[in-house]
């Protein structure tokens, strides 16, 4: 089988490698032309586990272009372009310039959509194109990508024509996860749902942590044991600053903004982005409640990525929170393993940043800021993820946790 891509950033190009990798010849093509060419040269545009690897162990069936015409004799050509949210809406216009362009497609081929899309997207993408149309959404995580794609909890394939969901259903077929057929629109509504879902759980521990944190309980207590009950699972229930990153931000807002305008808000949905967007001001709050007032005095952040494993900055709660100070007249330093930016001054290593600062944040939970707490001794805390040893640090505040410390007084 031959297969199409379109779109080469994070869910297109490990489903490229993914698919040349399992013996398919992969055609990538994306409009930007540097990062086409660099992939052709062996430059990887993102930092993910595997995939540098995978690519190179593909080379030969795997191709890149910006020539949507290569795609004619693909069996079933992948839409992951971007959807972005404009102004609290899905913006549709690259996945339906896509869709035009796929119009050379031969007539048996089939477009399958993996872009996050509101319910009636599809139909649309079936209308432009001319050609059959499958909803195959896209359920990975960065950090785990290949092995998400390799063997997904689940594979949904919505649509109309048998024959379409039949063939790329084919595509998946070396999995042994279990497939679910649906319309169009369910599959579309099952990646939202899926994904709010993930969000309000979040934001509901974050919640109870608040109420843990005035109540002089631990919330990773109160989450460890809630999570034995099978009914709610202990995944996504880690309470720290909210959910960052490329998905959750975009993804509930625009499905929250696609509900009222069809007259059946999501409220939950809607509290789960407030109570989100809340948690970077908290942050800053515990740090004056510990530090007293900010104003000219070095704060160091420990964690750019907006998760770890990732080089990823997108709606990154540490970068937020450097905003919010910066706007205090705080002096703000980051270190990141991984990330790079230029919005906040960064230093090579965490011992540096911490030596340098008096305050620090610690806003993604990599693996190296674990057992830090002797570096941390002397400075004000705050652990945003709760991965520190609170029993020896000295003036610290954390993230869902209540007892008086030496600087909460
Ligand atoms: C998310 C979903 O998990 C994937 O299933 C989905 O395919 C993807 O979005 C997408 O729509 O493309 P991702 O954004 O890569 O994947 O990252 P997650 O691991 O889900 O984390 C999202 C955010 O939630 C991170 O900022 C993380 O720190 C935060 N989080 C996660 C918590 O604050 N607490 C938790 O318990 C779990």
């Amino acid at each position: 089988m031959r297969i199409g891509v379109v779109g080469l950033g994070y869910v297109g190009l490990v489903t490229a490698a993914v698919l040349a990798d399992k013996g398919y010849e992969v055609v990538g093509v994306d409009v930007d032309e540097r990062k086409v060419e660099g992939l052709n040269c062996g430059r990887v545009p993102i930092y993910e586990p595997g995939l540098k690897e995978l690519l190179t162990r593909s080379q030969g069936r795997l191709t890149f272009t910006t020539d949507y015409s290569r795609l004619s004799d693909v069996d079933v050509a992948f839409i992951a372009v971007s959807t972005p949210t404009v102004n609290g809406r899905i913006s549709l216009d690259y996945v339906l310039s896509a869709s035009r362009s796929l119009k050379v497609l031969g007539k048996d081929s089939v477009i399958a959509v993996k872009s996050t899309v509101i319910p009636g997207t599809a139909r649309k993408v079936r209308e432009l194109s001319g050609r059959e149309v499958v909803s195959n959404p896209e359920f990975l995580k960065e950090g785990s990508a290949i092995r998400d794609t390799t063997n997904p909890d689940r594979i949904v394939i919505g649509g109309e024509a048998q024959w379409a969901m039949d063939l790329v259903e084919k595509v998946w077929s070396f999995t042994n996860s279990p497939v679910i057929r649906t319309t169009w629109e369910e599959a579309e509504m099952i990646k939202y749902a899926s994904n709010s879902f993930l969000a309000v759980k979040i934001s509901f521990i974050n919640e109870i942590a608040n109420l843990c944190e005035r109540l002089n309980c631990d919330v990773n207590v109160v989450a460890k044991a809630m999570g034995l009950d099978p009914r709610i699972s202990p995944h996504f229930l880690r309470a720290g600053l909210g959910y960052g990153g490329s998905c959750f931000p975009k993804d509930t807002k625009a499905f929250l903004s696609f509900s009222e305008d069809l007259g059946e808000p999501l409220r939950i949905v809607g509290a789960a982005i407030q109570v989100n967007e809340e948690r970077p001001l908290r942050a800053v709050r515990m740090l004056e409640e510990v530090m007293g007032e900010l104003r000219d005095r070095v704060v160091c952040i420990l964690g750019l990525a907006f998760k770890p494993n990732t080089d990823d900055t997108r709606e990154s709660v540490g970068l937020k929170i450097a905003s919010l100070l910066k706007e205090k007249g705080v002096r703000v330093i980051g270190y990141d393993p991984m990330a790079r930016t230029e919005s906040v001054e960064q230093v090579s290593t965490k011992e540096e940043c911490i030596a340098r600062a008096e305050g620090v944040i610690v806003a993604t939970e990599w693996e190296e800021f674990k057992g830090i707490e002797d570096l941390l001794k002397e400075k004000y805390v705050v652990d945003g993820r709760r991965i520190l040893d609170l029993s020896k640090l000295k003036r610290f505040r954390a993230v869902g946790y209540g007892r008086m410390t030496e600087g909460r007084s």
